[in-house]
């Protein structure tokens, strides 16, 4: 049986962040400890009721990808046990599917998108613009159309509360300078094809995916956070794949759905959601890790 985790207590460790799904406890200088919860967020407010398991789900998917892409960008796992640091009393079979130990990294201050197919923020900016992040754009693309080459479209990452704002490259480089810049815009793009191919041969387009990098006292890249998950990225069945439409995907469309149909006016607090819609995307989110990487949660 997965678990059910809304927030983690971990006493005697070091909480440092308690973001929208993770929390984040510093182990020392070095290492910190990531615990996916289950909490969900729709519309950037965190509902009130957990989705059980998503938290193990998306450790086990991002664990998936970052050992795959180990390759193409080093990540910033350690592949220390979690077990080890866990404090006395704690119930280990809670924590172990969905926490990391990772390096402790100066997180590069965008957000970094790959995106192949013209969707969600990047067709609105399109039909507004013609272009998107900066990257001129052949006339006359269609909603969820793949674009002619996929590319990079960096975005600010909002405050608690705020939305992201696509930027083009030349901010990014303007603010972490142009190399570091070029190996975040490089990295992205190649973490994305490469993905998207494999994703490929199970069916699956992904139509952008969001990454976090960071770097080391060396001023070494890593990406770090999550990789590849429902929650990053837009997973389209490819036999559903129309254009002209938005195709459905492997993430929180029911809850989407759902909080659309009350009226609600998106801020806080979310209301809470029915059990059904809850199973519908906890099912979701399982055959996403399913599909692409073949491993069930039991
Ligand atoms: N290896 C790392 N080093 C430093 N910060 C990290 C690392 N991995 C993830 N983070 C940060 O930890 C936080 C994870 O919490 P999350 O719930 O995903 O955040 P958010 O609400 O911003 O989406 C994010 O702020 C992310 O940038
Ligand atoms: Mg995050």
């Amino acid at each position: 049986m997965p678990t059910t985790l809304l927030k983690s207590d971990l006493p005697g460790l070091n909480l440092v962040h308690r973001g929208k799904v993770r929390d984040v406890y510093a182990l020392s200088d070095d290492e910190l400890l990531i615990v996916a919860s289950d909490r969900l967020s729709a519309f950037d407010v965190v509902l009130p009721d957990p989705i059980p398991g998503k938290g193990e789900i998306l450790t086990q998917m991002s664990n998936f990808w970052f050992a795959r892409t180990a390759h193409v960008v080093p990540n910033h796992l350690t592949g220390r046990a979690v077990e080890a640091v866990l404090p006395a009393g704690v119930d280990a079979a809670l924590y172990a599917r969905r926490s990391v130990i990772s390096k402790r990294l100066k997180p590069v201050p965008f957000e970094a998108i790959a995106r192949g197919f013209l969707i969600g923020s990047g067709w609105k900016d399109y039909q507004a613009s013609g272009s998107l992040c900066g990257v001129a754009l052949p006339r006359g693309l269609r909603q969820a159309e793949r674009l002619p080459e996929p590319i990079f479209t960096p975005s600010t990452k909002a405050a608690v509360g705020g939305h992201d704002e696509n930027v083009s490259f030349a901010v990014v480089a303007n603010q972490v300078g142009a190399e570091l810049a070029g190996q975040v815009r490089d990295a992205t793009l190649a973490v994305y094809r490469f993905a998207a191919e494999f994703a490929s041969s199970r069916g699956i387009l992904i139509a952008d995916t969001k990454l976090e990098f960071g770097t080391d006292a060396d001023g070494r890249l890593y990406v770090m956070d999550e990789m590849l998950t429902p929650d990053s990225s837009r997973f389209w069945p490819a036999d559903q794949y129309r254009i002209g439409t938005s195709p459905p995907s492997f993430d929180k469309q029911y809850v989407r759905d759902y909080l659309e149909s009350l009226g609600w006016n998106k801020q806080p607090p979310g209301p809470s959601i029915p059990a059904a819609v809850i199973e519908a995307t906890a099912a979701k989110y399982a055959e996403a890790l399913f599909r692409l990487a073949d491993i069930r949660l039991d």
